[in-house]
C-alpha cells in the first residue's frame, strides 16, 4: 500500500508545528520558567533551541523521510544490518505512550476550562477563589477521568478519518486561530496595572535563580523543556518527515516549525507573567499556574468571558493537535510493526490510552498519597520527569548518533537526505560540532542534572 501524503507544504508545516505547539508552550513553559526564576532560564532555553533543537529536528525529519516509516521501523529500514537500533525505536515508541499518559489529563483541564468559561464560573471570583476552583476540580476523580476520556475520544476520531481529511484539515484551522488569539491576550496582559514587574521577571535576567537552584539544575530543566516543546526524541516529528516528498531541504522546514513554536511559547509568557504579578499569583505555583492566573485576566477584560472561552477552546485544540500527532505515530507503529489496518490500530490504541491515562487522572485524588518527589507532587510529576528528562534527551541523543556516526547511518547519508530539494542548506562544516561536541554536551548535562536533582 502506498504511504499517505500531505496535500500541501503548508499542511505539513502547520501540522508539524501543531505537534510541536501544545501544552508544552502554554502550560509547561510558563510554569517551568516560573519555577526556575524567569528570564535567565528563558535565555538558556533559547540557546538550546538553536544549538540543539534545530539540528536534531532536521535529523528526525531526515530519518522519517528516508525511511518512510515510523520510529519502530525507521532505523531498521535505513540500516538493516545494524540490528541494535531497532531497540532504540521501541524505546522511542514507549516514550510516546508515557507522554500521553499525562498529556491527556492536562488536555482535559483545558477543555473543562472552556466549559467553565462559558458557564461563567469565574465571574466576580477573586484571584484566591480562582485557585480554589482548580484544586476542587483536581480533587474530583470523576471529573478528571471524564474530561480525559472526552479528549482521547475526540483525538482518535480525527485520526480515524485519515491523514489528509482528518489530521491535516483540523490542524490547519485550529493552529491559525490560536496564533491570532494569543496576540490579543498578550496585549491585554501587558497593559494590566502592575504588569511591569512581571515583564521584568520574564525578560530581564538575574543571577539569583542560579544561586538558588544551581546552574546545572537550571540548565537541565532548560534542555528538557527545549526537547519537550519541539517534540524531539521519540519520533513524533520524524513521522511527519515520512509523509512528505523530496521537494524541499529539511533545515528550512525545521526553522519554520521552531520559529512558530517559539513564538507561541514566548507569547504565552507575555500573557502569564504580567498577569501573575498583577493578581498576586506566585510564579512558582507549578503545573496549576496557567489555570489559576488566566481566569483572573479574563475577569479584567471587556467581554472577558468570551475571550476566555475562545482562549481555552483554541488551547484545547493546540493540545489536541499534539495528541492527534502522537496518536498518529502510535497508529503508525501498529500498522508498520504488525501490519494492522488503520481501523484496528485506532481501536487498540484507543483502549490502551484510556487505561494508561488513569494513573495520572486519579493521581490527584484517589491516589494522592503517592508523592514521588515530595509533598505536592503526584503521579503526573513522575511521568513528566521520565519523559522530559529521560526519554526525550536520550531519544534525541540516539537520533544524533545515528545521523552522525558510522555505527548508524552516518553523516554523509544524513546530509544528502537533508539537502535533497530546494531551500536552506544544512552546512557540512557543522559536522565536527554535531559529532564530537553536542553528544558530550547532552550526556554531561544529563548526568550532572541527575546528580544535582537527587543528591
Ligand atoms: N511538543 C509538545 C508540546 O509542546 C509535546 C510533545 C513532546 C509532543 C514530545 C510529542 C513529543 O506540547
Amino acid at each position: 500500500m502506498e504511504r499517505e501524503k500531505f496535500s500541501s507544504r503548508l499542511g505539513f508545516i502547520l501540522i508539524s508545528a501543531g505537534c510541536a505547539i501544545g501544552l508544552g508552550n502554554v502550560w509547561r513553559f510558563p510554569y517551568i520558567v516560573g519555577q526556575y526564576g524567569g528570564a535567565i532560564f528563558v535565555l538558556i532555553y533559547l540557546v538550546f533551541l538553536v544549538l540543539l533543537g534545530l539540528p536534531i529536528m532536521t535529523m528526525e525529519f531526515a530519518v522519517g523521510r528516508a525511511s518512510q516509516k515510523s520510529a519502530v521501523k525507521a532505523f531498521e529500514v535505513i540500516e538493516p544490518r545494524k540490528k541494535g537500533w531497532r531497540f532504540i525505536g521501541y524505546f522511542q515508541a514507549m516514550g510516546n505512550y508515557l507522554l500521553m499518559m499525562f498529556y491527556t489529563t492536562v488536555g482535559g483541564w483545558m477543555l473543562s476550562y472552556f466549559v467553565k468559561m462559558i458557564r461563567g464560573d469565574f465571574v466576580g471570583v477573586a484571584p484566591t477563589g480562582v485557585a480554589d476552583i482548580f484544586s476542587q476540580s483536581l480533587a474530583d476523580p470523576f471529573l478528571q477521568v471524564f474530561w480525559m476520556i472526552v479528549v482521547v475520544i475526540l483525538a482518535f476520531t480525527v485520526c480515524s478519518f485519515g491523514l489528509q481529511n482528518g489530521v491535516e484539515k483540523v490542524s490547519k484551522i485550529m493552529m491559525t486561530a490560536l496564533l491570532a488569539i494569543i496576540v490579543v491576550l498578550a496585549v491585554r496582559a501587558v497593559t494590566l496595572p502592575g504588569a511591569a514587574e512581571g515583564l521584568k521577571f520574564y525578560l530581564i535576567p538575574s543571577l539569583e535563580p542560579i544561586y538558588k537552584y544551581g546552574l546545572i539544575e537550571v540548565i537541565f530543566a532548560a534542555m528538557g523543556q527545549a526537547f519537550f516543546t519541539l517534540s524531539l526524541g521519540i519520533g513524533a516529528i520524524a513521522i511527519f518527515g515520512s509523509y512528505i516528498d523530496k521537494e524541499r531541504r529539511l533545515l528550512g522546514e525545521s526553522i519554520s516549525v521552531c520559529t512558530l513554536d517559539t513564538f507561541v511559547a514566548f507569547m504565552s509568557g507575555m500573557i502569564i507573567f504580567p498577569a501573575c504579578f498583577a493578581f498576586g499569583v506566585n510564579p512558582e505555583s507549578g503545573p496549576s499556574l496557567v489555570f489559576i492566573t488566566l481566569p483572573s485576566i479574563f475577569n479584567e477584560m471587556w467581554l472577558g468571558q468570551l475571550w476566555g472561552a475562545l482562549f481555552f477552546i483554541f488551547m484545547s485544540f493546540a493540545a489536541l493537535t499534539t495528541i492527534i500527532a502522537v496518536f498518529e505515530n502510535m497508529i503508525s507503529f501498529g500498522m508498520d510493526l504488525f501490519g494492522w489496518s488503520r481501523k484496528k490500530a485506532v481501536v487498540v490504541n484507543l483502549i490502551a490510552i484510556l487505561v494508561l491515562s488513569l494513573p495520572c487522572a486519579l493521581g490527584f485524588n484517589i491516589w494522592n498519597g503517592f508523592n514521588p518527589f515530595g509533598p505536592g507532587t503526584f503521579v503526573q510529576d513522575l511521568e513528566d520527569f521520565l519523559v522530559s528528562y529521560n526519554f526525550l534527551p536520550l531519544g534525541s541523543l540516539a537520533y544524533l548518533i545515528f545521523c552522525t556516526s558510522r555505527y548508524g547511518w552516518g553523516f554523509d547519508y544524513f546530509l544528502t537526505e537533508a539537502n535533497t530539494g530546494k531551500g536552506i542548506k544544512f552546512p557540512r562544516w557543522i559536522a565536527v560540532y554535531l559529532k564530537y561536541i553536542l553528544p558530550i554536551v547532552i550526556i554531561v548535562i544529563f548526568i550532572q542534572g541527575y546528580w544535582a536533582r537527587f543528591f
